[in-house]
């Protein structure tokens, strides 16, 4: 009988390791916590294509989006740990702890890191015809007016929320958000006039600022961006406190044999020394993250040691998880 139990546990040891063997032998899903058109699925598809080159295999990217990007870490930390299921995800992996009171995942307990795939800062931006034109004039306005003025995100443990609520801290004012299901669509609105400003990354923003569709009023890096070189840092314009700057990361489920969470780490740095990635991204005012930072063990310090930073942020702001 034990002889029977132990080949029984052996054979079952067997099958996953000739499936880590052969992996990946089917298409692979990179599942984008938020809109199609947004920063998070460009950053997302233009890493996907050198990534699948180099695994030999095609990825799908699939946008499910809401709950500010919460829902498909949800349902990625219960997918079949296989390798198959992929989430990106950003900083809204380390600030959603401490705004939620109860989330349906650990992010540091359900999931196996990839690596980190990119910095990207913020701008803050408002339809082209909002009356402020500078960042102090539009502190300004949204104190005086902040029963009128509406501000677009992508929900509760969104980026965009995230730099919103610094905002709103830093100049003392609580407007009207907008919720939408990831900053593509929210950016379609400022450009019509829908909503008055929004937070949103560069990798979104950059293309409608040189186009004039939108106003710019500053970047939320200490830094002024090559991309965007005549636009003021927060600093500059009167609030260095903002400053915020977007990780993006790959995780798997956490079951996930290590065999396979190495195939994809090597996928991701080929993505990553890509020159043509690395000049659209610098396009976009976004780089790739240095070498040493597109490992398991680089991602999972920068997401503990932010999960610890935002909790700290919020709990002295006083933020009620919701
Ligand atoms: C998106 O991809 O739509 C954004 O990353 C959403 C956000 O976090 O603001």
């Amino acid at each position: 009988m034990k002889r029977l139990l132990l080949a029984a546990a052996l054979a079952a040891v067997a099958i996953p390791a000739a499936a880590q063997d052969s992996y990946p032998d089917r298409p692979i899903t990179i599942v984008v916590p938020f809109a199609a058109g947004g920063p998070t699925d460009t950053v997302t598809r233009l890493i996907a294509e050198p990534m699948s080159a180099e695994l030999g295999q095609q990825i799908v990217v699939q946008n499910t989006a809401g709950a500010g990007g919460t829902l498909a870490a949800g349902e990625v930390a219960v997918a079949a740990p296989d390798g198959y299921t992929v989430l990106m995800h950003h900083i809204g992996m380390s600030t959603a702890p401490g705004l939620y009171a109860s989330l349906p995942y650990d992010p540091l307990v359900d999931f196996k890191t990839i690596g980190l795939v990119t910095e990207v800062p913020m701008t803050i931006v408002g339809r082209k015809d909002f009356e402020p034109n500078t960042l102090q004039e539009l502190s300004d306005y949204v104190k005086a007016n902040a029963d009128a003025v509406t501000y677009a995100n992508a929900g509760v443990g969104a980026a965009s929320q995230l730099c919103g609520l610094l905002f709103m801290q830093a100049v003392g004012a609580k407007v009207t958000e907008v919720p939408y299901q990831g900053t593509g669509p929210a950016l379609t609105d400022l450009v019509g006039g829908q909503v008055d400003f929004m937070c949103d990354q560069t990798t979104n923003t950059t293309e409608q600022i040189k186009a004039g569709a939108i106003k710019a009023y500053a970047i939320t890096s200490p830094e002024r961006n090559p991309a965007l070189p005549d636009l003021p840092t927060t600093a500059e314009g009167g609030l260095p406190d903002l400053d915020v700057s977007i990780w993006h990361g790959l995780y798997v489920p956490k079951d996930t044999p290590d065999e396979i969470v190495q195939k994809l780490t090597a996928a991701l740095k080929t993505a990553l020394a890509d020159p043509t990635v690395n000049e659209r991204f610098a396009e976009l005012g976004t780089t790739t993250v240095s070498d040493d930072l597109s490992t398991p063990e680089a991602h999972t310090e920068r997401l503990s040691s932010q999960i610890e930073l935002w909790k700290g942020v919020f709990e002295s702001a006083g933020v009620q998880p919701q």
